[in-house]
């Protein structure tokens, strides 16, 4: 395949950065930029990520170093608590879950991904034909926010990987941070510098998933 040319580098640059993004597990408690950057960064797919009906639903925390320690102290806590209930053995706590969570740990920030699915309420009613659809589109436009920022940190030389351990963590988490009832935990978004490239990836063959007609 010849590559095509782009009107705008900014594109060629936009898809790179696409191609670039990966999950990379590996990561110090160093950033490249400084944290305004960082912030700003995150404030930026807060406003400019779409959501249905521009519902906004979207909310985000940004936690850096210490306060980025005490999620992942939290997601320790939990997940200890479930090797004491028997939930866990506690050998598969002490040689796989534990170092993993000491590893995200090790990170410089997470951002956490919450959706506000009862500010829907309103416009599920006005709009009672959509209603279902609501809950999942605020889940899809999250997602686009967590794509947005993850490849945007990379693009900044960070490495990241994104993080599910709700609902374990949502009641310690809302405490923490005193956070409004209404904000559901969805993901964690675990950022870093890099010590190791990220792993292989294979790629399932082009022709199987996708079409183009009318060319
Ligand atoms: C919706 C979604 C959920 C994911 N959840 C997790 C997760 O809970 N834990 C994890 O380690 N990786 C998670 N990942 C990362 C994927 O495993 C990863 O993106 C995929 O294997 C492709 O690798 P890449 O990110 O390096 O391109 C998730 C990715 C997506 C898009």
């Amino acid at each position: 395949m010849t590559a095509a040319e782009f009107k705008n580098p900014a594109t060629t640059a936009i898809l790179e950065a696409a191609k670039a993004r990966r999950s990379i597990y590996t990561l110090k408690a160093e950033s490249p930029i400084a944290d305004e950057a960082i912030e700003q960064l995150v404030q930026h797919a807060v406003l400019h990520t779409p959501s249905s009906f521009n519902t906004q639903t979207g909310r985000i925390v940004l936690l850096l170093k210490e306060e980025h320690q005490k999620l992942w102290d939290i997601a320790i806590s939990a997940l200890e608590g479930l090797v004491a209930a028997g939930h866990v053995p506690k050998e598969t706590f002490e040689t796989q879950t534990k170092p993993k969570l000491n590893a995200f740990r090790n990170g410089y920030g997470t951002v956490l991904f919450f959706v506000d699915y009862e500010s829907l309420a309103p416009i599920k009613e006005k709009f009672a034909i959509y209603a279902d659809n609501f809950n999942p589109w605020a889940l899809e436009s999250n997602a686009m926010a967590q794509y947005l920022i993850w490849t945007a940190l990379e693009s900044e030389g960070f490495g990241a990987n994104l993080q599910h351990y709700s609902p374990l963590i949502d009641e310690q988490v809302a405490k923490q941070w005193n956070l409004p009832a209404s904000w559901k935990l969805d993901a964690q978004l675990v950022f870093g510098t890099p010590t190791a490239p990220a792993g292989e990836k294979a790629f399932s063959p082009l022709e199987n998933r996708f079409k183009v007609f009318g060319k």
